[in-house]
Formats: structure tokens, C-alpha cells, sequence
């Protein structure tokens, strides 16, 4: 009874080591650098890109390059969306992009010659995936999500 007993509190600290591995395996997972999902009914892309991309890239249609300091979201959308274009030929070089501009990296040398290179943000990589996942899902030309944007808005843009 007593080597029984033994046995299994010299096993304790082996399955605690277990456990641990385990659970540090399982957080590591979830830590997938570009995590590619669908972003519908999702507002957190649009929470994130109001609060980190807009104040330079104002979602509005109006206006030409004079008051703007930056291309509006939906051309940057349109030149890097392609017809038929998989996720994750969109969200990566937008991702590179942002991280690190650069003119041989641009697909908008007009914009440069317009208003000058980016400045490299730190957007946490999570956080800028959501809002590359949300830009590919939403077409942001369109009148439909100029006015979710409105509503958006109007709900005085609580975060989530
Ligand atoms: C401080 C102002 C500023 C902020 C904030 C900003 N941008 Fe920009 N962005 C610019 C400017 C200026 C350009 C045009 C020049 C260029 O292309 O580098 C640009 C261009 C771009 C381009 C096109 C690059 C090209 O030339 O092909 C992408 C993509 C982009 N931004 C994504 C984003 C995203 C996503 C965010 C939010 C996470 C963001 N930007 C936030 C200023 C900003």
C-alpha cells in the first residue's frame, strides 16, 4: 500500500511537468503570427482601423489630395485587391506594408509622389491582421458600408 502511494507522489511532479508543456504547447498555438478568418459581423476590424488607420486615411469619399494626409482606406483596398484575389495574397503585403513602407514595396507610387512615404506604425500584429482581415471582407467603396460607417459613428464609436 505504501510503495503504491509512493509510486504515484514521485509521479506528481512528472505529470505537473506534463501539464505544463502541455498548456504552454496550447498557448504557443494560438500565437499564429497571420491568423486568417473570416471578419464579417466582426466590428473589432472596424473599432481597430478607426482608432489606427483613419486619422491619416479618412474612409470619406469626398475630397481630392488637398486636406488629406493620406489616400482614403477604400483606394488602398482598391489597388491591392485583385479579381478572385485569395485572403491571404490581400492581408500579407498590406501587413509588410505596414510594418515597413517602402517605395519598392508601394503599389501606390502616386500616393508617395502625393503625400509622402508612411511612417512605419507598431500596430500589434493581431490587431493589424483583424483590420487587413476586415479590409478584405468589406468592400469600402460601397454605399452599404459607408453607411454601417455612419452608424458606426453615430454610436458614438464605443469600443468593443
Ligand atoms: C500617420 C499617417 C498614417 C497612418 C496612421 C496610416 N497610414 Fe497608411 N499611408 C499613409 C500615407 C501618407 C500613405 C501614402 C504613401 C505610401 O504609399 O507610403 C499610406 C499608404 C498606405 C498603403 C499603400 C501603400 C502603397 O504605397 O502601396 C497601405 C496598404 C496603408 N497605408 C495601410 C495602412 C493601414 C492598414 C493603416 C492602419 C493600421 C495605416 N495605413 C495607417 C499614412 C498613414
Amino acid at each position: 500500500m505504501i510503495t503504491k502511494r509512493l509510486i504515484i507522489l514521485s509521479l506528481l511532479p512528472a505529470l505537473l511537468w506534463i501539464g505544463i508543456l502541455l498548456y504552454l504547447h496550447q498557448n504557443n498555438k494560438n500565437e499564429v503570427p497571420i491568423q486568417l478568418q473570416k471578419s464579417e459581423q466582426n466590428l473589432e476590424g472596424l473599432v481597430l482601423m478607426d482608432g489606427y488607420c483613419f486619422a491619416c486615411h479618412h474612409p470619406g469619399m469626398r475630397g481630392g489630395p488637398a486636406g488629406r494626409t493620406a489616400p482614403p482606406m477604400f483606394r488602398v483596398r482598391e489597388h491591392y485587391l485583385r479579381e478572385g484575389m485569395a485572403r491571404e495574397e490581400f492581408v500579407g503585403p498590406i501587413i509588410a506594408y505596414v510594418q515597413h513602407p517602402s517605395q519598392d514595396k508601394s503599389k501606390m507610387p502616386g500616393a508617395i509622389r502625393n503625400f509622402g512615404l508612411m511612417p512605419p506604425l507598431s500596430v500589434d500584429q493581431k490587431d493589424l491582421t483583424t483590420i487587413v482581415n476586415y479590409m478584405y471582407d468589406h468592400d469600402l467603396a460601397s454605399e452599404e458600408w459607408n453607411e454601417e460607417w455612419r452608424q458606426f459613428k453615430k454610436l458614438g464609436n464605443q469600443p468593443l
